[in-house]
């Protein structure tokens, strides 16, 4: 299949392109879409074969449910049966923001875009041109990361390309995802919420809101049954063998070289020789996937990532670190 690519303005987007896209999804093709997070592989979530296609394109697990993205509160509220306050309150403070919300279903969502499941993860997902697609199709759109499972999310619709490139009709190209990591997970279904994978919404911004949320004690579940299969120990990896250190130093790389082995450091010190990414969250969260992206295509035997510390404000950042140096099994 050739895939075709379009250019958009994300804030002032050519209608005729977002109709043309709008009409793949409505024939049950696949789409990836920007988002201010990462690129998201899109299909019509009332068309079980459309949304089984994203499962195949990606090689993801059958029991990894979907992200819903719809464009309102009240197209949320048609897809979720136990709107409670906390979700309004959410909805209010951070919608249209990288807030995913985990409610229960109504029969509207087919169970394949929840792998079985009773609940439903939802966002509205905070570009203009990603809504306005919702909007213009009348689709709730089924997204998960536009990336092959288990590899590095895409920031770019050139990341997009190199993974899925002809095995999906279109990919919608606003340029780079600024936010730069995936959504905040919470189960908003208990009280206290419960986080299931951090992201760019942090926990004090939540709490603010509503109040003490609870923490999965176990980030790394592993072969066990999970609250949701983002928590699955190995995601987001490149190919290229990753190790985290705590304070790794320049010489470390020296040392692997001796040993014949070519590697490079990721580091959010301004290290000589080093890939150096900011030295704040939200523009090394920015930055991240790309510079994985590149490491990646290096040719290295290694790369050695500088852990940023262990604060809050980096939770998101050193989980999604934590995973990429998972080694596959
Ligand atoms: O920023 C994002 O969230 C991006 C953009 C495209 O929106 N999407 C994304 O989707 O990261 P994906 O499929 O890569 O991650 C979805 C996460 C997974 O960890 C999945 O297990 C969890 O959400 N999830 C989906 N439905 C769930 C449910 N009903 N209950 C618990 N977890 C769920
Ligand atoms: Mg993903």
């Amino acid at each position: 299949m050739k895939t075709e690519i379009f250019k958009l303005d994300p804030d002032d987007p050519d209608l005729e392109i977002i109709k043309k896209a709008a009409a793949v999804l409505l024939k049950g093709g696949l789409v990836a879409i920007p988002t201010e997070t990462v690129y998201g592989l899109a299909a019509n979530i009332f068309d079980e074969s459309a949304v089984a296609k994203i499962y195949t394109a990606k090689g993801r697990p059958g029991n990894n449910p979907l992200i819903v993205h719809v464009h309102s509160i009240e197209q949320a509220k048609s897809l979720v049966s136990n709107w409670n306050k906390n979700a309004q309150k959410l909805a209010e403070s951070f919608w249209p923001g990288p807030l995913t919300m985990v409610l229960d279903k109504t029969n509207l969502v087919p169970d394949c875009v929840t792998a079985g499941a009773p609940s439903v993860a939802i966002r509205i997902p905070r570009l203009f041109v990603t809504r306005r697609l919702i909007e213009i199709s009348g689709l709730p759109l089924a997204a998960p990361s536009a990336n092959i499972s288990g590899s590095i999310s895409p920031t770019t619709a050139n990341h997009v390309a190199k993974d899925l490139g002809d095995r999906i009709e279109m990919i919608l190209d606003a340029g780079p995802a600024t936010g730069g990591i995936e959504s905040t997970v919470l189960d908003v279904r208990s009280s206290p919420p419960v986080l299931l994978r951090p992201g760019l919404i942090s926990i004090k911004m939540i709490e603010k809101i509503i109040g003490p949320v609870k923490q999965n004690s176990e980030p790394h579940l592993h072969g066990k049954a999970f609250p949701s299969p983002g928590m699955l120990a190995r995601h987001y990896a490149p190919k290229t063998p990753v190790i985290c250190l705590e304070n790794p130093a320049i010489e470390m790389i020296e040392n692997l070289k001796k040993d014949g082995l070519k590697a490079k450091l990721l580091d959010f010190r301004k290290t000589e020789g080093a890939l150096n990414l900011p030295d704040d969250p939200e523009g090394y969260a920015s930055g991240l996937y790309a510079a994985l992206h590149q490491l990646d295509e290096a040719g290295l035997d290694r790369i050695v990532i500088a852990m940023p510390p262990d604060m809050p404000e980096w939770l998101a950042i050193r989980d999604r670190l934590k995973r990429a140096a998972t080694a596959a099994n």
